[in-house]
């Protein structure tokens, strides 16, 4: 953790997630049955490491970052642990040879409007996480409508501070 939050702030990269979403990123990694993990943006790794210090060591994390220097800088705070991987490019190619996932952060602005695609990332009953999911307080809200709505997911909604909402959905 110190590792990311120092590289964050070295790099001033601003987009890691908040003590408060790190906080439920945490508890939803420790439950028991999570035994594979994917993270849609690696950013600095601040998320990577909420979830990675919650998971049991032999549990699998990929993660996956499309900025070259970012992922090379996470990829190093994990050495040569087998169970974390940090895959370099889109999402879109780089995580679905790696699902289904029991817990998916969903962590870029393009995987939060397209549930469908990122929903095949997910086992049965596998959680997806969104954080600053929509940072406008008017509904309707399309892209929370597209959660709350879709036919296969439980979704809800949580503050986890003052101002900011998370969406948790389970794929039934
Ligand atoms: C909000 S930041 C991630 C923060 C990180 N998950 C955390 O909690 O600290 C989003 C990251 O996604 C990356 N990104 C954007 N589009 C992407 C894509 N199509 N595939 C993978 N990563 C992408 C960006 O470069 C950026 O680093």
């Amino acid at each position: 953790m110190t590792k990311a939050l120092e590289f964050a702030a070295a790099r001033g990269f601003e987009k890691s997630c908040q003590r408060e979403d790190g906080a439920l990123l945490h508890v939803l990694a420790a439950r028991r049955g999570v035994s594979r993990v994917g993270e849609i943006g690696t950013g600095a790794g601040v998320g990577s490491a909420w979830i990675v210090s919650a998971l049991p060591p032999t549990t699998p994390f990929f993660t996956a970052e499309t900025d070259p220097d970012l992922a090379t800088a996470v990829t190093a705070f994990y050495g040569d642990d087998p169970n974390v991987t940090v895959l370099q490019g889109s999402w879109r190619e780089t995580l679905p040879p790696e699902a289904p996932f029991d817990l998916s952060i969903v962590d870029t602005n393009d995987a939060k409007d397209d549930v469908d695609a990122t929903i095949r990332l997910l086992a049965p009953g596998g959680t997806a996480v969104l954080d600053d999911v929509w940072l406008d307080p008017v509904l309707p809200d399309a892209r929370r409508d597209a959660w709350f709505g879709h036919p296969i997911l439980t979704t809800i909604e949580l503050w986890v501070a003052p101002s900011r909402r998370a969406l948790v959905a389970v794929r039934r």
